[in-house]
Parts: structure tokens; C-alpha cells; sequence
């Protein structure tokens, strides 16, 4: 990059990266490559390409993927930006032309096409995630439109799911174990709505329906059930007045508490249960148990953004079971372990699941920057026993760890998660055996340039 910055979240592995490369036979450190692997790991991050004028991370940044793609016993790299209109705005400037999410700040309209909205202050710019769902593989953000992406990583464009227009939701969304639907979540900076998206596993946009909230939150990930979409609300508001006024955006506004509502799936009449503030970025999932809905997820007891803030007590695993017909609330951590981004054999979303995978941080770890958002240790967290087994990297950073099924059983797979290595400053691709995690890795992967620590991830079959 031309620019530095000082910023915990812009320098170690959290320093963006301006290449977009190919590299066509990856070399082997350890391990093999698993016979008859075939497929992809994309993983999507926060990548600003020109100097912000703020930065908070994980809000703002230029997404981009890094894939390491497998095929015939070979293992290739490619990372490309996802060039959204926002990026293609920046391009044609040169440099930063939108404030940060915190800071919004209208771009000189001399920057803008026909099509874009002079009003608009906020970068749209599908950093968070990536998923696939039938034949569409989406570069996701929030509240903005879902990018589609081509199988060489090229953006062709919003998504716009069979109708007229892109569709806006984001960066978290779930497929309906029995109809292979797709639920996605909008909501809205201004109004005090959460718009829910019904996509057929066809790609087609079945119906959009609204839920009232209490004043405009931001939703981050939700709980899919086979009946149910559940929402978490904590009082994250986003206050316009409050930033006129020189606050912040985001407002933690405890005294709402955190609603849950329990949306059929049908957008008949939520039900509505109250509990105690807190914050929810990510779930592991969530399932009904006869009258109970089961929900495994970071539980943070209040929102920070920004360095220089720090959460005094750690996102922490927690398991809430919500009693549909008393509406009472059972609330209890796994473990005193921090830990964020947790990911679970997919195919078991919305049914019970036995394995959370989540990373943590150890006092191995000593050439990290001290940055929220750093982990050097992956975690598998047995739900029916409470065991809990380890891959502790030691002084490399790890991020979250995506599931890659290989037969039948949450134990058949291998975890996937790219590792970064502080002293020699190189990443590498590391796949773990779901089975036996503390085992030395199946496979170490050089890759030809750093991959910054990043946010989430997919596998995708090829
Ligand atoms: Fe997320």
C-alpha cells in the first residue's frame, strides 16, 4: 500500500494488502492435500484500499477475498477486490471520498454517476462475508446489496435474486434445513425496521416482510429455526441526532434492554420476550427442543467499536434457552474463554448440533499488536459433554474456522482457517482434522503473500 497508519487495526496482520495475484501450485509445509478435495476456501475481510480519514474496525474497509482453491491434488491462490460501486467511486477519485460509518460525510458529486445518490453518505462495500446459494456465490456487507462474484473472483454485480432491483441484507444469512430457502436480514440506519428476505433455493426472491423494532439497531446475525427466525436486539441505536450533536453514531442505549422476537417464518405476528442488555455479533445456532429454542452464541456484555475502547469483559460463549410457552430465559456461559466468530458444521444449522469450533487467545501468542479481533487458538466445545479439545497456534495468529464436510458426522471434515506468522510476516492456508484438532495439521499451505486477518469465510464445492 502507498499509505501507513497507526491505527492497531490497520498495521501487523490487520495492514491491508494491494496486490490482487494468481499463484497456480501452492507449496506443501506440512501435510498433504486430502485426496479428492475439491473446492474452495474464500474467505472475505476489511481491506481499505486508499488511507481512510477513520477507520473502525470490522465497520468499514474495501472487501476482499482470498481463495485457496483445490483440484486434482493441486492447490492454487487467488485474492481480488470486490468492486462494488463504492470501490469504483474511490477508484475513479483516487483516494477515500467516503467518511467512515462513525463519521459519514456526503461524496463531492462530482465522483457520482446518474445512477448513484448524492445523498448517500455511507460506503457500501460487502467486506464482511461470503456465502453461496445455488449458483450464486455473494460477497456480502450489511445493509447494502449482496455483490455477486464469479468463479474467478471477478464482481459482476449486485445481486438482484429475480427481481427488479438489488437486494439489500446482510452479512449474516440462513438456509432452511428442509426447503433450502434462503433467510436474509436488512435493516435500516434510520427507521426502526428489519426488513426479512424469503429466497427461494432457486434464487428467487419469494416475498420481504417487516418486523418494528424499538428504535434503528443494528442486527448483525440471527437464529434460524425450522419455524422460527429469531432476533436478538440488543440496544445498538443508531442516532442521527446524536451524531449531529458530535456523538457517535451508534448509541448503547442499556436501558432498552435486549428484545428477542420470534418471527414465524410465514411474517405472522412476532413474539416478543425481554431480557437483560447485552450484544450479539455471531451465532453458533440455534434449534427448537420441543416448547425451547436453543441458542449458542458470543454473548458481549455491552457494544465497544473503535481502539482505544475495550469490552472489560470478553465475548464470551453462551448457551440462552428460551422457553416459548413460559417466556422464561435460561442464560450460561460454556467457559470463561474469549472467543468470537464461532462456526459449526453447517449442515447441521437450524437442527441440533454437538461441535462449536471457535478461536480464542492464549498467552502463547506474543508478536501479536494487542488489536481486538486477534486469536491464535482454534477451540472445539463438545455441547453434549462440555469437553472442550485445542489447537493452540502459538505465537500465529488464526482467525475463524469454516467446516469443510468430508462424509458423514460432525467429526468428518477438516477446518480451514488462514494462519499469519508475526516473526516471518507470511500467511498460510492450515487445514485441522474436525475430529482431532490438537493433532498437527492435515495440511500447511505457503502462501505467496499475507493474508490480512480477516472475517468470515465459506467453503464452496466445487
Ligand atoms: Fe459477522
Amino acid at each position: 500500500m502507498s499509505w501507513r497508519s497507526d491505527n492497531p487495526h490497520l498495521t501487523g496482520n490487520f495492514a491491508p494488502v494491494g496486490t490482487e495475484i494468481d499463484s497456480e501450485r501452492l507449496e506443501v509445509l506440512e501435510g498433504a492435500i486430502p485426496e479428492g478435495l475439491a473446492g474452495a476456501y474464500i474467505r472475505n475481510g476489511p481491506n481499505p484500499r486508499y488511507q481512510p480519514s477513520s477507520y473502525n474496525y470490522p465497520l468499514e474497509g474495501d472487501g476482499m477475498l482470498h481463495a485457496v482453491s483445490f483440484e486434482n491434488g493441486i492447490a492454487r491462490y487467488r485474492n481480488r477486490y470486490v468492486r462494488t460501486r463504492s470501490f469504483e467511486i474511490e477508484d475513479l477519485a483516487g483516494h477515500a471520498v467516503f467518511g467512515g460509518l462513525m463519521s459519514p460525510s456526503p461524496v463531492d458529486a462530482k465522483y457520482l454517476g446518474p445512477d448513484d445518490d448524492p445523498e448517500n453518505p455511507f460506503k457500501a462495500s460487502a467486506f464482511v462475508s461470503v456465502m453461496q446459494h445455488g449458483d450464486h456465490l455473494l460477497a456480502l456487507g450489511e445493509g447494502e446489496p449482496a455483490w455477486e462474484i464469479g468463479p474467478d473472483l471477478e464482481t459482476r454485480g449486485p445481486w438482484m435474486a429475480g427481481t427488479g432491483s438489488p437486494i439489500l441484507m446482510g452479512a449474516h444469512n440462513r438456509v432452511h434445513p428442509v426447503t433450502g430457502d434462503l433467510f436474509a436480514l436488512n435493516y435500516d440506519l434510520m427507521s426502526p425496521t428489519v426488513t426479512i428476505h424469503h429466497i427461494g433455493r432457486d434464487g428467487r426472491l419469494r416475498r420481504s416482510f417487516d418486523v418494528g423494532l424499538a428504535a434503528p439497531s443494528m442486527i448483525h446475525d440471527f437464529v434460524l429455526t425450522e419455524r422460527y427466525l429469531v432476533l436478538l436486539i440488543g440496544p445498538a441505536v443508531f442516532d442521527l441526532q446524536k451524531m449531529m450533536e458530535g456523538g457517535s453514531f451508534i448509541q448503547w442505549r442499556g436501558d432498552l434492554g435486549t428484545r428477542i422476537a420470534v418471527v414465524p417464518l410465514d411474517g405472522g405476528k412476532p413474539r416478543w420476550f425481554e431480557a437483560e442488555a447485552f450484544f450479539v455479533f455471531h451465532f453458533a445456532n440455534g434449534f427448537e427442543r420441543s416448547s425451547e429454542i436453543v441458542i449458542d452464541y458470543v454473548r458481549h456484555q455491552k457494544l465497544y467499536f473503535g481502539y482505544g475502547e475495550r469490552n472489560s469483559e470478553p465475548p464470551r460463549l453462551h448457551r440462552l434457552v428460551l422457553d416459548t410457552t413460559s417466556g422464561r430465559i435460561r442464560e450460561q456461559p460454556w467457559f470463561e474463554k474469549v472467543v468470537e466468530f464461532p462456526r459449526i458444521d453447517e449442515r447441521r444449522t437450524s437442527v441440533s448440533n454437538r461441535y462449536i469450533f471457535a478461536p480464542t487467545l492464549t498467552e502463547t501468542l506474543t508478536g501479536g499488536n494487542g488489536a481486538s479481533g486477534t486469536f491464535n487458538c482454534l477451540l472445539r466445545v463438545d455441547t453434549e459433554t462440555g469437553d472442550i479439545s485445542a489447537h493452540d497456534f502459538g505465537n500465529r495468529i488464526a482467525g475463524e474456522a469454516v467446516f469443510i464436510p468430508h462424509g458423514n458426522g460432525e467429526t468428518a471434515g477438516w477446518l480451514a482457517t488462514y494462519v499469519y506468522d508475526p516473526e516471518t510476516d507470511g500467511s498460510e492456508l492450515v487445514l485441522l482434522d474436525a475430529g482431532r484438532i490438537s493433532d498437527e495439521p492435515v495440511l500447511r499451505l505457503r502462501l505467496p503473500q499475507r493474508v490480512p486477518q480477516g472475517l468470515h469465510g465459506a467453503w464452496v464445492p466445487a
